[in-house]
């Protein structure tokens, strides 16, 4: 299977050595800046024998570079976060496009554990009003985007299985928080690469249940699984598909 990396930075680097572990071919490295990429830009001669793209960029650029994509029928996985309101749009180009394409906040396998492990602790707290709840998020000083995505999903997972809070705040509140407000921080800072913790907390005591990525190595397996996944498929797919 021939695979093309698009976005050679950390992650990216990760996913090279992962994906030839695995067996995979990297055919091509695609970077506009960094100088061991083989080309700057997706054309259809830098993706020509490449059965799925995995995409570890930044925000601003994946939805155009999801376009190039589909326009050249090309599978795709992607791990870039905070484009995620233009969700739909990027549905109908991976529909239009006919290709197959996975996206996930989050790749490694215990996160997605974790939201497991979250959904069944929200429904246990959702009985018992004594305790609030809360969430924070921690990753390394060069993340662009905040909150995490992942955060965002963890939130929802809280929002839908406790019935008494009914909105995520994220920002600065200068304002004593809501009985019904689910307060998510984030702190960016060193090399930290993504701790989440959901806390439930009482007058009595305090739970917090801590998902810590000790590396990007998660990550990169769990892409390198997505991009084997979705090798001929076609449709719109998230790593809960993938490990369904
Ligand atoms: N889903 C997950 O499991 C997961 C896990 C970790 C990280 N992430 C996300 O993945 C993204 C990348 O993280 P990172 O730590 O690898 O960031 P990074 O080290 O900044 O790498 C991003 C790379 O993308 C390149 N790039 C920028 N524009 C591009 C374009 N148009 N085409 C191709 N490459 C382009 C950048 O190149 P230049 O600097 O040369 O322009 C840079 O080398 C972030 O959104 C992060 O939040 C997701």
């Amino acid at each position: 299977m021939n695979i093309a990396i698009i976005g050679y930075g950390k992650m990216g680097k990760e996913i090279q050595s992962t994906a030839i572990e695995q067996g995979l071919t990297v055919r091509a490295i695609i970077d506009p800046l960094v100088k061991e990429a083989d080309f700057p830009d997706i054309t259809e001669e830098s993706v020509k024998d490449i059965d799925v793209g995995i995409e570890f960029t930044a925000p601003s650029v994946t939805v155009d570079n999801i376009k190039k994509m589909a326009r050249l029928g090309k599978n795709m996985v992607v791990g870039t976060t905070g484009w995620y309101d233009r969700l739909d749009e990027v549905k109908k180009v991976v529909e239009e496009g006919g290709i197959g394409f996975v996206y996930s906040p989050n790749f490694s396998l215990g996160m997605n554990l974790f939201y497991k492990l979250i959904e069944e602790a929200a429904r246990l707290f959702n009985r018992y009003e004594m305790y609030d709840v809360f969430c924070y998020e921690l990753h390394n000083n060069q993340k662009v985007d905040s909150p995490s995505g992942t955060a965002k999903v963890i939130g929802k997972i809280l929002l839908d299985h406790i019935d008494r809070k009914k909105k995520l705040v994220f920002d600065r509140l200068d304002r004593r928080i809501k009985k019904d407000e689910l307060h998510v921080a984030s702190v960016r800072a060193g090399f930290i690469p993504g701790t989440h913790v959901v806390g439930f907390d009482s007058e009595a005591d305090t739970i917090e249940i801590k998902h810590e990525a000790r590396s990007r190595k998660g990550f990169a397996m769990g892409a390198v699984l997505a991009a084997k996944w979705i090798q001929g498929k076609k449709g719109f797919y998230t790593m809960a598909d993938v490990l369904r």
